[in-house]
Formats: structure tokens, sequence, C-alpha cells
């Protein structure tokens, strides 16, 4: 079968199309025939080789969702599954004609459903709930989503605005992208730097955070009495050094500030959870946003797009 592996890591051009065998799935697995493969920021990531300290290695085969049809399962799988169409979060593996999978880490596409748009809401929606769950948000407060333009984003957007928030502003880098992201729910746009936004609240009590970098503090200020800053990403990178001294001298207004990973999420609270928003984008309640589709032979064009800072949404392969 077709793979795409990273064989140097660096530059997007480090990715190469290889042939491998096609796998078999060992006991409790399931084969899956793709349809449709995510292309996540944390593949770039680990594609930069910044990651290798934890164990991602060169000739690593990204992708953790793929989308498509179950053709054959390993032992104490039932053969029920066989024919079925599924998402399935693979963790690594993903950049293949045929993934492997655990049973558990599946769920059945509704029929109204595209593997497409399963791929696109897959993970991201799931972050997006479990960020603003949290962050403690309830209906009525005030939420900014920093760097709102990628697929975490554009969820987290959309159930903020679905969950009664007063005000949803983001940030991102232009005019036409803050245009999108209104039709999606946003109701302020603000600059990368947290400026702009004519009417934009003074205060948040809720900043869902994807960017982290030098400007997290200038953030985290924003935060009204009481305010909770999540951490879902860091795609500007760390955050300076003193970012703690920022946050004991607003000591008085009783700030909190966390991370978040959904891989601390257990997999029987997060199927719920992606089996509503499945349904929900099924019935066109949420909105899945594929910035564009390429054949998985073109993952190094997918990765290069991504590089440039061209994505809005997300790129899906397809084999
Ligand atoms: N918490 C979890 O469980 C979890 C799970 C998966 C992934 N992640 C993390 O989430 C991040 C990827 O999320 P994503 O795919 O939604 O994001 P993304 O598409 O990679 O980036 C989101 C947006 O951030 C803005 N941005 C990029 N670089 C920036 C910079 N230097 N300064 C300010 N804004 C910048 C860009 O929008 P504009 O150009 O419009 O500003 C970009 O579209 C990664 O850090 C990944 O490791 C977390």
């Amino acid at each position: 079968m077709k793979a795409v592996a990273i064989q140097a890591f660096g530059r997007p051009e480090g990715l190469a199309v290889i042939d491998l065998p096609a796998p078999a799935p060992a006991y409790g697995q399931v084969l899956i025939a793709t349809e449709a493969i995510g292309v996540g920021g944390v593949d770039a990531v680990i594609r930069s080789g910044a990651l290798a300290a934890y164990g991602f290695k060169e000739g690593h085969i990204p992708g953790s969702e793929v989308a498509g049809t179950v053709t054959a399962v390993g032992d104490n799988v039932a053969t029920s599954w066989i024919g079925q169409r599924v998402w399935a979060f693979t963790s690594a593996g993903g950049y293949v004609e045929q993934a492997i999978a655990p049973v558990e880490e599946i769920l059945p596409l509704p029929a109204n459903l595209s593997a497409v748009d399963a791929v696109t809401l897959g993970s991201s929606g799931v972050v997006a709930h479990f960020g603003l769950s949290h962050a403690h948000f309830a209906p009525g407060e005030s939420v900014l989503v920093r760097g709102a333009a990628g697929s975490i984003g554009i969820m987290t957007v959309q159930l903020a605005a679905r969950g009664g928030a007063s005000a949803v502003a983001v940030t991102t880098s232009s005019a036409e992208r803050g245009d999108r992201l209104r039709e999606l729910g946003a109701t302020h746009v603000l600059d990368r730097s947290g400026e702009g936004g004519e009417g934009a609240p003074a205060g948040y009590d809720v900043i869902i955070d994807i960017v982290a970098g030098v400007d997290m503090p200038s953030f985290f200020a924003k935060l009204n009495p009481n305010g909770r800053m999540v951490a879902v990403g860091a795609v500007g990178g760390q955050p300076p050094a003193d970012f703690g001294t920022t946050m004991m001298a607003a000591f008085q207004k009783s700030m909190s500030f966390a991370t978040f990973s959904a891989a601390t999420v257990a997999e029987p609270d997060r199927r719920p959870v992606r089996t509503e928003q499945f349904a929900a984008a099924g019935r066109g309640e949420l909105h899945t946003v594929v910035h564009e589709l390429l054949p998985l032979e073109q993952a190094v064009l997918a990765h290069q797009k991504m590089a440039a800072g061209e994505v809005f949404g997300r790129i899906v392969l397809t084999p």
C-alpha cells in the first residue's frame, strides 16, 4: 500500500511517499481502507523534529485521524464491524491507504456525514468541547478564541456561540478570515496582537488559547476577575519564561491558567461528545471547514501550505 513517512526531520520536503505491505489487524484492532485522512498541526510539529525527544523518530508515519471502511478485524473484535464506515483515532500512522486503529477508538459514521467532514471535526471538536469545559465556560460568559482560524478554533467558536456565550471574540490575521469566522459565530474580530474588534468586551471570562508564544501574557491580562485561560495549543511557540510573574502580578483578580490535552479525557467520555457532534454536523448545526482536499501523494504540498500559514480550517488527504 501507499504511505507517507517522515524520511528527514525539518522541512515539508522531508516527507516521502513509500510502499509498504498492507498491515494485518492485531488483537483488538481493525483495518480501515481510508477515504479521508486529517492533516493536523501536530503532524507538522512531529515532522519538524521538535518532538524527537518524545520518541518520534525519522521513518514515522504521521496522521492521527482517518475515516473509511473497516475491511478486516483482529482477534476479540466483532466481525460485524467489517463493511462499516467509521471515523478512527489512529494516534499515528494515518497517512496510509490502509490504517490500523484500536476498536475502542472507532466510531460509526452517520449516513449523512462524509468521511472528509468526519476527519475535519473528529479530534478538533473534542478538543474544543473539553477545552471549554476545562475552562468552566458557562452560558452568558464572554469568550476569546486565540488562533481561531484552525480547525480547533473554528469548532471552539461554534461551540461557544451555541453554548450561549455573551460574546465570542477571535484573533486572526486577515479581515477575510474574520468575516468567515463571523459566519461561524464570532461576534468580534481582533488582530493577532489582540487589537481591533470595535465594541469588543474590555475583558473576557474565558480565553481558549491555541497560540501561546511571546504574546501570551498580554492576552492573560485580558481576563476578567475570576477569568480562566486554557492553553490547548502552542502554534506560536512557548510563552516567555517570566509568564509566571505576569500571573502573580494579577494576584488580586483571582485568575486561572491551565493547559488542556484531550489525551487526558478517557475514551468513554470522549465518545458521547463526538457522537453528538457528528450528529449535529450531519444535521448542519455544526460546520466543518475543509481548506482543501489533496491526494495522499501530495502530503508535502499539504505541509507546505500549513507552513505558509495558508490554511483556514483543515487540509484533508485522500488516498
Ligand atoms: N489540546 C489538545 O488535545 C490538542 C489536540 C490536537 C492538537 N493540539 C494542538 O493544537 C494546535 C493546532 O491546532 P489547529 O490545527 O487548530 O491550529 P492551526 O491551524 O495550526 O493554527 C491556528 C491559527 O493560529 C494562527 N497562528 C498561527 N501561527 C501564529 C502565530 N505565530 N501567532 C499568532 N497566531 C498564529 C493562524 O491563524 P491566523 O493566520 O488567522 O492568525 C492559524 O490558522 C497545535 O499546537 C497542536 O499541538 C492540541
